[in-house]
């Protein structure tokens, strides 16, 4: 198989899987998980940004809860950054809590700031496992699928350097850009508040990377994306709410049954998909035979 015969595919695979993507995902749906840590102020900690009890707590460079709320992000000369203890962690093999900076598609941020979601996670090696998240930011960066970009120490660091302002480190002991760093030893260099949540993304989460980016498209901003988990709106439960010191003022409706947290009932992509890029494949592998 020659490189551009592949790239033709791949191509044809992509625009094919951004077409189908267009599909509702308002409280429920399908989603791809990146993951970031950036140390900047987290979105949903401005005013303004939906039905909240208040803004998500953020922190400054001692990890002590700023009370300013117009305090400017470590990411843009102020000094507001985001709380360590927003961080993942493990309550038994299958379930785990987190925070994570969110994107649904048709929608911005004042529907999903502070909300919760469940996550089962349908990709290998985590497939049956399960985390409920808080959105405590917006990944607006990438707006081709639903993304739950989950807030994980040392996973993914951008070209800010807000993380060595906040922690007076070299930024890259936050990794590379993009990436993170590489291995759990690397998780022995941060500071040390942050280095259980960085070894939880080498154990429970498997070192897991999504979405998987096959080859980039002509068009810079199209990617091949495998959706890597199954998302739906849940009540917050106080171990991520008093964290953040921010709940929704529609969790109560929810949590009373007024709005239905049940799966869209629609036909799932997934199946669909995976028939429809087998037979596309199929095709053109008879094609070039
Ligand atoms: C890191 O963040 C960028 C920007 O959101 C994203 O494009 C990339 O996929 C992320 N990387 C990982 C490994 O999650
Ligand atoms: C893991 O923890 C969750 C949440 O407490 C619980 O629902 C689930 O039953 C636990 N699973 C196992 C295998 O212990
Ligand atoms: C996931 O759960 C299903 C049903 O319980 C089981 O058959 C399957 O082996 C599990 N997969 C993994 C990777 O644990």
């Amino acid at each position: 198989m020659t490189p551009s015969y592949l790239r033709n595919i791949l191509s044809l695979l992509g625009l094919f899987i951004v077409f189908v993507q267009c599909t509702d995902g308002s409280v429920s749906g399908e989603a791809v998980t990146t993951r970031f840590w950036d140390c900047c102020k987290p979105s949903c900690s401005w005013n303004g940004k939906g039905p909240l009890s208040k803004p998500v707590t953020s922190c400054d460079k001692d990890d002590k809860p700023l009370a300013d709320v117009n305090a400017g992000t470590g990411c843009n000369g102020g000094t507001a950054y985001s709380c360590s203890d927003q961080q993942p962690w493990a309550v038994n093999d299958t379930f785990s809590y987190g925070f994570a900076g969110i994107f649904i598609q048709g929608h911005v941020e004042d529907f999903w700031c502070c909300a919760c979601y469940q996550l089962d996670f349908t990709s290998d090696p985590l497939r049956n496992k399960t985390m409920i998240i808080q959105a405590s930011n917006t990944a607006y960066d990438i707006n081709t699928a639903n993304r739950f970009s989950l807030a994980v120490p040392g996973g993914n660091t951008t070209s800010h350097d807000a993380c060595a302002k906040q922690f007076g480190v070299d930024q890259t002991v936050f990794g590379e850009t993009n990436t993170g760093i590489s291995s759990i030893d690397d998780c022995d260099n941060l500071p040390e508040q942050l280095q259980a949540g960085c070894r939880w993304r080498f154990d429970w989460f498997q070192d897991a990377s999504y979405p998987r980016y096959v080859c980039p498209f002509p068009q810079p901003s199209t990617y091949l994306m495998f959706y890597s988990a199954n998302f739906k709106r849940v009540v917050c439960p106080a171990e991520l709410t008093t964290k953040t010191g921010c709940s929704r003022n529609d969790d109560k409706e929810l949590g009373s049954g007024k709005t239905s947290t049940a799966t869209i009932t629609k036909s799932s992509p997934s199946s669909s998909l995976v028939a429809s890029l087998s037979m596309m494949i199929a095709s053109l592998l008879s094609v070039y035979r």
